[in-house]
């Protein structure tokens, strides 16, 4: 009898992982018992003890890693493909293997991929940076200096760009993207356009960029960037206001560090323009302040402005967070680069996922507004959803 495509599939897995020749593993599709866990990343690690392999187990809201050696991790993978997960995509140096499982019969599409680098082994290897430190436009926006080191006032900087490069990088697989041209991503409050420049230079010919900011010299300036970079038929910059934009066609939208209720107005023309990925890094949530009527049982913490400034803080991310799942966004919240470097280091990113008005979604929305005193929020109004 011939073998399964399942079992073909778990041949080309073992024999990759034995010989070296594994690049990454992705498993889809779960039907695990535990409702909130979606994929399974795995790819190899040089340890100490020998050759391993690094699992994250991506959940809803967080993500676990764990190092296997290579029979716990057949063993690991022979248990969950076709079973907890009934997709599976294998990445090889010489091949890519495609799974699904779950239909009457399971379906394998193999490819060879020539030239596809060898697997990146090691944790204390050279890092693979998702952008080219020899990049001229960080020259240009004096991230590094002229022989394509970090300039040294601006080794933070470098680290969040990086960052965020790598973060945008992975939320762009998990996102219902068009496939049909260009994507258009708007990077509402742009600033210099560090992070805006770098959108560009990720996804290249895929996608037209265009930074949208107040301020017009900094909107000359980084226009004037992208033409001496040659990078302007791609990447625009345009003078304007958040919530008088008009972002029409939007698939990606980015506002990182737009002030206090500007990200909710970037939140909000996303979120109506059906974008598929909305990231955002709020900062000065001053809107709230007033309005927080402490419960009786926090009063004695809440007389501390530090504590009260990061509850606010909190109360504002945490009804957005919540805001966006209720419109249809699976929505992750996460550090984006550690408070060593910089304090504004909260991400909000979702995923469109679904439709809205998820009403048991919209009684505790209500419920945690009430708790904390909230009567209005500009992105509930944006959103006409009443928090009363
Ligand atoms: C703190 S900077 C962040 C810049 C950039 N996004 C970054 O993270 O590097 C915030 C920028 O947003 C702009 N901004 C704030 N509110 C805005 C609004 N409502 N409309 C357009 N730009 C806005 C400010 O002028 C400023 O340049």
């Amino acid at each position: 009898m011939n073998p399964s495509g399942r079992e073909q599939f778990l041949g080309l897995l073992s024999d990759s992982m034995r010989d070296g020749a594994l690049v990454k593993l992705t498993l889809g599709k779960a039907a695990s018992a535990d409702p909130t866990l979606e994929n399974v990343f795995v790819r190899p690690v040089a340890l100490r003890k020998g050759p391993s392999f690094a699992f994250v187990w991506r959940h809803k809201t967080r993500d676990v890693t764990k190092n296997h050696d290579l029979k716990e991790s057949l063993a690991l993978l022979e248990r969950m493909i076709g079973t907890e997960f009934l997709d599976a995509h294998l990445f090889t140096r010489t091949h890519s293997a495609q799974l699904e499982t779950g239909g009457r019969t399971d379906r394998l599409r193999v490819r060879t991929v020539g030239g596809k680098p060898p697997p990146d082994l090691g944790h204390d290897r050279v890092k693979r940076r998702p952008i080219p430190l020899g990049a001229p436009w960080l020259r240009a926006l004096g991230v590094t200096d002229d022989g394509g080191r970090p300039a040294a006032s601006m080794a933070d900087k470098l680290r969040q760009i990086e960052k965020f490069a790598e973060l945008l990088g992975h939320l762009l697989e998990e996102a219902p993207l068009r496939r049909d041209g260009p994507l258009r991503v708007f990077d509402m409050g742009c600033g210099k356009g560090y992070l805006t420049f770098a959108v560009s230079e990720l996804l290249g010919e895929r996608a037209w960029v265009c930074g949208v900011e107040a301020r017009a010299d900094l909107v000359d300036f980084c226009a004037s960037t992208a033409s001496a970079m040659g990078m302007a038929e791609r990447l625009s910059f345009r003078r304007g206001s958040i919530a008088d934009t008009d972002v029409g066609g939007v698939d990606v939208l980015i506002a990182l560090h737009a002030c206090d209720t500007a990200t909710d107005d970037a939140l909000a023309k996303g979120i109506t323009a059906g974008a598929a990925l909305l990231v955002v890094a709020p900062c000065c949530q001053k809107e709230l302040r007033p309005q927080l009527a402490a419960p009786e049982v926090l009063s004695g913490a809440l007389k501390h402005g530090i504590f009260l400034e990061r509850q606010a803080e909190f109360v504002t991310d945490a009804l957005r967070a919540q805001l966006l799942e209720w419109a249809g966004y699976r929505t992750r919240v996460m550090e984006f680069v550690s408070t060593e470097h910089t304090a504004k280091n909260t991400m909000i990113a979702a995923v469109r996922s679904g439709s809205p008005g998820n009403g048991a979604l919209a009684g505790g929305i209500r419920r945690f507004a009430q708790f904390y005193g909230v009567r209005r929020q500009t992105l509930a109004g944006h959103l006409g959803f009443s928090l009363a």
